[in-house]
């Protein structure tokens, strides 16, 4: 096994009605003035920011309120976040949404702490030294940006999906109530299903050796993510699957399931990435339709941690390639269950050879990609192409 670090800071308040205890919350942190950030409309038509600005409020704190994060959040946004609350003296950034507000908050809080060009961290020309204090209420499972160090933005003048890793980016805290996401529509759901799911199999396939409890968690929320994520389908109000949802969704990208490891793969993210920053899809459906080509293209080599994934968590009974085979099928035929594509044109868009190259390319543009299988800028052209 490998030494590690495993840092979770983020205060995880779990249940329902939590929401309308934020204000509180945010003065035991020290908000003076907070930034309520949310998203297109979906917290305004559940009510639900009407109540978080009441909690808001009522405890007395000054706020104020800005909308429009986009789904692949936009760098602009962040810019005119950043200027609003630089103007608003505000410091306090409070999350209301999914992984693109909270991602979005994560880039102001970033951007507030520092006098550099905010994109500056994100191309790797500057590392984050302070960010100012962020909080989120989480209304969809999905990315597990509520507890991970990771912040991901999209420049929308150069179409680049780019991600900034750093421990300042950990949320304060995190509110949890597994019915704000009952009015996810289920395509969104199965969505942030598959990320979740992915987000434990990107750090299951790794360059080392581990821990047995390390990989018995990872199977755990694997085969516990793959039962609730067809169970929400036929039952999108039931509280404990939800909930089930919500806490697999943290617990998969806080680091709990890479201790021990080695370093984690990423490559199937970070070839989305290129698919969410060229064509806007949404990031769990881009995960999904290029995993399996992705699997078969470097499973030769990894055979072992194949079968083991196709034994413990996909029930396959057959031994060598023909395990390592039927777990990859096995694990797209959940894909399908879920309404998740398994191709580049099921999502709808058709690069040409060109954008396929350019993809290529911009994936690769600070070398080979993938921890556990490194991959040249040949190798993701490789996997875009077959995955078409
Ligand atoms: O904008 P609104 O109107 O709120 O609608 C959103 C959005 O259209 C909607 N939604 C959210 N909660 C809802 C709801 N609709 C109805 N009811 C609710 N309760 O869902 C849509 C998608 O929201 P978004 O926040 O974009 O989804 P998600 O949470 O999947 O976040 C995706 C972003 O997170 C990044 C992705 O790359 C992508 O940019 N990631 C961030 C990570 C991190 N920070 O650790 C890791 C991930 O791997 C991922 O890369
Ligand atoms: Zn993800």
């Amino acid at each position: 096994m490998q030494s590690f670090t495993y840092n979770t800071p983020t205060r995880m308040e779990f249940g329902p009605g939590k929401e309308s205890e934020v204000g509180a919350l945010l003065k035991e942190f020290g908000a003076k003035k907070v930034l309520i950030h949310y998203g297109g409309g979906s917290a305004v038509r559940s009510g639900l920011l009407d109540k978080v600005t009441e909690s808001v409020r009522s405890i007395g704190l000054d706020y104020v309120k800005k909308g429009g994060v986009q789904p692949n959040p936009r760098l602009s946004e962040v810019r005119e976040a950043i200027d609003l609350c630089r103007a608003e003296k505000v410091d306090f950034i409070l999350a209301v949404g999914g992984g693109s507000v909270i991602d979005a908050s994560k880039a102001v809080g970033y951007g507030l702490a520092t006098e550099r060009d905010i994109w500056d961290f994100f191309v790797g020309e500057a590392v984050p030294t302070a960010s100012y204090p962020v909080g989120c209420i989480l209304t969809l499972s999905a990315a597990g940006s509520e507890m991970s160090n990771s912040c991901v933005i999209t420049n929308d003048i150069t179409g680049q999906k780019r991600a900034c890793d750093n421990e300042y980016g950990r949320p304060k805290f995190a509110v949890l109530n597994p019915e704000l996401t009952y009015s996810l529509p289920a395509y969104q759901t199965s969505c942030g299903c598959a990320d979740i799911i992915m987000h434990t199999l990107e750090r299951y396939f790794h360059n080392g050796t581990t821990l047995d409890i390390t990989d018995g968690i990872a199977q755990c929320l694997l085969r516990n993510m793959m039962k609730v994520a067809q169970e929400v389908l036929e039952k999108p109000n039931d509280y404990n699957i939800r909930a089930e949802i919500m806490w697999c969704g943290s617990l998969s990208h806080n680091g709990l399931t890479a201790c021990g490891g080695g370093n984690g793969d990423w490559a199937v993210h970070l070839i989305e990435h290129e698919l969410g920053g060229k064509y806007d899809v949404a990031h769990g459906a881009g995960l999904t339709a290029v995993w399996g080509t992705w699997a078969r293209a470097v499973c030769s080599k990894h055979k072992e941690r194949f079968i083991k994934l196709a034994k413990t968590v996909l029930d396959v009974e057959l031994d060598g390639d023909e395990a390592v085979e039927e777990g990859i099928h096995r694990m797209e035929e959940f894909f399908r269950s879920i309404n998740m594509p398994v191709s580049i044109r099921d999502l709808g868009i058709n690069p040409t050879d060109e954008d396929l190259w350019d993809m290529a390319k911009k994936c690769t543009r600070y070398g080979s990609v993938g921890g556990m299988e490194p991959l040249d800028e040949v190798g993701v052209y490789e996997i875009y192409k077959t995955a078409l």
